[in-house]
């Protein structure tokens, strides 16, 4: 089996595991119930005071700050390059590539450095931070490996030894046409990707799930108002039928 093929399967699968999975797991929170009213106070005693409060924590990480200035500069930094990479990457899949991807590219480039950078902050503390080292399991470990490595092969093929990347880009777009189309075979590109699909298939069974979870988090999406209206969540409601 060629390469080109090899690699056209294997973005298949983790597409299809990374969407299915996502799809099961952003169901599944939605249906757990919340019994209790407990929402961090102070917290917002309206529902549009909720969705303001929501944007501040997924924008700005608002409590993080308030928590951990450390832990805040490097996930942040993370997080932002991170969004950064992934809006320059969009050109890989768009024949007609918008403007505004088109404006990311410059900023996208120097973000792979700050990724880096951020991710190594936050491992460095899981390692010489003793209280942290403590509640630091294997895994934590492993997605930071992979997430470096993720970003330092790619780094390389910016910088250090550059791959095509315009057959790069008729590879992924024929995908999208389920045409599969050669793939350049540089090794960097090819640790670049088979991490990638590593990242998309352990993403829906993993922490990384924080990111939905988030929004069901009943300590940040609850209104404060157990005075005004009972809680009952709908279960239990349910039960009194
Ligand atoms: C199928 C998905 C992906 C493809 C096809 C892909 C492809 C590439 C290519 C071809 C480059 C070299 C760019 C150049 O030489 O100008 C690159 C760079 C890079 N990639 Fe990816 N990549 C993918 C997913 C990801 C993901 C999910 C991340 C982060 C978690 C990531 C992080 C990076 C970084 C940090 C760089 C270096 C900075 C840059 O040039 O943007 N890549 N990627």
């Amino acid at each position: 089996m060629s390469v080109s093929v090899l690699f056209a399967l294997l973005f298949y699968v983790a597409t299809l595991l990374f969407v299915a999975g996502l799809a099961r797991k952003i169901v599944q929170y939605a249906k757990t119930p919340a019994p209790l009213k407990i929402p961090t106070t102070p917290a917002p005693t309206t529902q549009s005071g909720v969705v303001l409060r929501m944007a501040r924590e997924v924008v700005l990480f608002e409590s993080l700050f308030k928590s951990n200035k450390w832990i805040w500069i490097f996930g942040y930094m993370f997080h932002i390059s991170l969004a950064l990479v992934l809006l320059r990457h969009f050109r890989y899949f768009q024949a007609d590539v918008w403007t505004v991807i088109e404006l990311v590219q410059p900023f996208g480039k120097y973000a792979g450095f700050a990724m880096v950078a951020g991710l190594l902050g936050l491992w460095a503390r899981r390692i010489f931070v003793e209280r942290i080292r403590y509640i630091t399991g294997l895994s934590d470990h492993l997605i930071l490996a992979l997430l470096v490595g993720i970003g330092i092969s790619g780094l390389s093929m910016k910088y250090v030894h550059h791959t095509d990347i315009i057959t790069v880009k008729t590879f992924f777009l024929g995908l999208l046409r389920f045409n599969i189309q050669p793939l350049p075979s540089d090794p960097n590109l090819l640790i670049h990707l088979s991490l990638v699909a590593t990242l998309m298939i352990i993403f829906p069974i993993s922490k990384l799930l924080h990111a939905p979870g988030v929004f069901f988090s009943p300590t940040r999406n609850q209104v404060e108002n157990p005075r005004e209206r009972r809680h009952v969540a709908p279960w239990a409601a349910e039960l009194d039928k």
